[in-house]
């Protein structure tokens, strides 16, 4: 008789917990334990609400010191910071994205998302947005999701980082070092772990063209090649430069009828590479922008 147990993935057995301590502050923890989908949207795990909140306080503890030493060292560095995240909220929305923003290294405020924002780009992260984020950002980036009544400070309103963009235009290369990092004090997790580079890239183009309204996708310097898609002109304009003309921001919207003629058949853009009607065809080596 099969008597291998029902499997659910390698979900089955969940994480590896020997090192949790300090990982993350207690308020994602009251979150996570109160319902697991509010923090992690896909979690297989139970929630434990009915434990009230004595005995979860109990539970936070008992994680926190997993990892002997080395988790005690991570508990003090994570309630060192959180201190500080919690003033820098108090002191006003701007202040607080100044206060994000200044301890991010040089070369990330100044670099621009190397990946266009096509169709395709926002697509892929949406799915990774509703498969990680929206549970605190929320479904429209207000940072009011499920888990806004357990986390102090509140998950990041995205809509603020609009009149905050590095010297009016970039934020891609913020929105990509604070996913790969998470924010130590806060509850943002880092996803380095669990998300490669290119999701990275495309679920801060979603961030930005949907939240901020606003891509620095693909502008100069292009210090990262990666234009394998599509010949794609980024049609969005700087708030500043919206401002100048006098014009509306930009509708908010997955077929938006302005963006360049995307992905389909029709368009000679199915395979971008293999130019329609020259000898090229059929080769199956992208074109390097
Ligand atoms: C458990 C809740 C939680 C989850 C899940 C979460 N975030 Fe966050 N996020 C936060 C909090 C809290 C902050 C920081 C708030 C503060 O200090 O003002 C933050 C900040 C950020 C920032 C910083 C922006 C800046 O300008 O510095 C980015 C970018 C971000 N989150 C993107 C994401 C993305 C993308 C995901 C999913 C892949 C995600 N977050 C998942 C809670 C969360």
């Amino acid at each position: 008789m099969d008597r291998s147990p029902p499997l659910l993935g390698t979900e089955r057995t969940g994480p590896d917990l020997s090192q949790e301590g300090g990982e993350r502050p207690d308020d994602w923890h009251v979150a996570h334990f109160t319902n697991p989908r509010f923090t992690s949207p896909l979690s297989l795990m139970p929630s434990w609400e009915f434990l009230g909140d004595r005995d979860i306080s109990r539970l936070i503890a008992y994680m926190q010191a997993e990892g002997g030493k080395d988790a005690d060292l991570r508990v003090a560095r994570q309630s060192y910071w959180k201190t500080q995240s919690v003033a820098a909220h108090r002191a006003g929305s701007d202040e607080n994205v100044q206060w994000l923003h200044k301890h991010i290294p040089e070369v990330w405020p100044n670099m621009p998302n190397p990946y266009p924002a096509t169709d395709e780009s926002i697509l892929r992260g949406k799915k990774t947005y509703q498969e990680f984020c929206i549970g605190c950002h929320g479904t429209v980036g207000d940072g009011r999701g499920l888990a806004l009544p357990f986390l102090d400070p509140p998950p990041l309103d995205f809509t603020q980082l609009r009149r905050n963009l590095v010297q009016g235009k970039y934020i891609g290369g913020i929105l990509y070092y604070q996913i790969m990092n998470g924010i130590t004090g806060t509850s943002m997790p880092y996803f380095k772990r669990f998300l490669e580079s290119e999701k990275i890239w495309d679920v801060s183009n979603y961030v930005a063209v949907n939240f901020i309204g606003y891509t620095d996708s693909d502008i100069a310097p292009k210090g990262i090649d990666a234009a394998y898609e599509l010949e794609w002109v980024n049609p969005y304009r700087t708030p500043e430069d919206l401002e100048k003309e006098g014009g509306l921001p930009p509708i908010i919207s997955e077929s938006h009828p302005d963006r360049p003629p995307s992905f389909g058949p029709g368009h000679g853009h199915m395979f971008p590479w293999r130019k329609q009607g020259t000898e090229e065809q059929g080769t199956d080596q992208p074109i390097k922008h």
